[in-house]
């Protein structure tokens, strides 16, 4: 969504700019191309894609600035380099096309690859230590919540009996696998049987959730009063993490109803200026079929 970020995010000649999903650059090389002399923090928690964006952003020299991070440290990326506060923060959730399109990574059933899924490969939990490892219980409620995967339970019933007898390491023998286990006449007619349980693993390995509470509530505290947080979701789970984050920290006063004179004194941190998620124009779904779920969502800091 090229268009509609430079147009919640305003960036403006002189500004502070983090792009705490820099993936292939794309967004940050508009923002720096947008305003003049604006300074951009890259953070990615991919080596791989620090990499690509390094070569991307070369031509912008000291004006930007990389690290291997995920963004909800973006609070000690900033004391680092000395940084008071942004003019503006940007993070558009997700894998990128070229994490997706790496066999080898494993978020694809369209490859037999190693189950891995881990964003950053050097550390953290992979997808075939959860399948194989996590109990009954624990694995249904991933598939559960994370997926909205209503044949949690015979999923991992199958899971668990296979795992009995060998591991599981492979993506192409799970997603056969998930197949096999909702009934035929149920299968999902429009996206591959083993769709949400990839999408429910993911977040479970790089725990989205989580880094998305964390990131933006950390992000809002590092805005300047006038800074923009401009977030794209690619799933409800996401969306309506970031929609009640904004609205408990557009809040003023938060005292009981029965109080006649407020005594809390509280004050909105932020200002929403998307009452409703913004969807990607038609032209942009035609050309990439992935922006059709893509949600913005935008505040202003008080
Ligand atoms: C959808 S892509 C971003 C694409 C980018 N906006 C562009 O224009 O090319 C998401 C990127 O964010 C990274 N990422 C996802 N969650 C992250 C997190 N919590 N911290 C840092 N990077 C993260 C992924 O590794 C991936 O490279």
């Amino acid at each position: 969504m090229p268009q509609e970020v430079l147009l919640w995010l305003q960036p403006t000649a002189g500004g502070i700019y983090l792009d705490g999903t820099l993936g292939g650059a794309g967004h940050s090389c508009l923002i720096l191309e947008a305003a003049a002399e604006s300074r951009l923090i890259g953070l990615d928690r991919d080596p791989a894609a620090l990499q690509e964006a390094a070569e991307k952003l070369a031509c912008f020299g000291a004006r930007v600035s990389l690290h291997h991070a995920t963004f909800d440290q973006a609070g000690e990326v900033l004391n680092q380099l000395g940084v008071a506060g942004l003019d503006g923060m940007l993070l558009d959730l997700g894998v990128s096309s070229h994490q997706l399109d790496t066999p080898e990574r494993g978020f694809s059933f369209r490859h037999d690859a190693p189950l891995d899924m881990r964003m950053n490969p050097t550390a953290g939990i992979t997808a075939a230590d959860v399948v194989n490892q996590a109990d009954e219980a624990e694995l249904t409620r991933i598939f559960f919540e994370y997926g909205e995967e209503r044949y949690s339970r015979r999923i991992v019933r199958k899971i668990v009996s296979q795992r009995k007898d060998s591991a599981l390491t492979k993506t192409g023998e799970l997603a056969e696998l998930v197949r096999q286990a909702i009934p035929g006449g149920y299968r999902p007619s429009k996206i591959h049987p083993a769709t949400r349980v990839f999408q429910a693993l993911r977040i479970h390995v790089n725990d989205e959730l989580g880094q998305l509470r964390r990131g933006v509530e950390a992000g809002i505290s590092l805005l300047k009063p006038g800074g923009r947080i401009v977030v794209i979701s690619f799933h409800s789970l996401e969306d309506r993490i970031v929609k009640h984050l904004f609205r408990e920290k557009a809040q003023g006063c938060i005292c009981p109803p029965r109080l006649p004179v407020c005594q809390c004194h509280h004050t909105p941190d932020v200002k929403i200026l998307t009452r409703r998620g913004i969807k990607a124009e038609e032209e942009e779904v035609k050309q990439n079929s992935r922006s059709r779920s893509a949600i913005l969502r935008a505040a202003e800091r008080c």
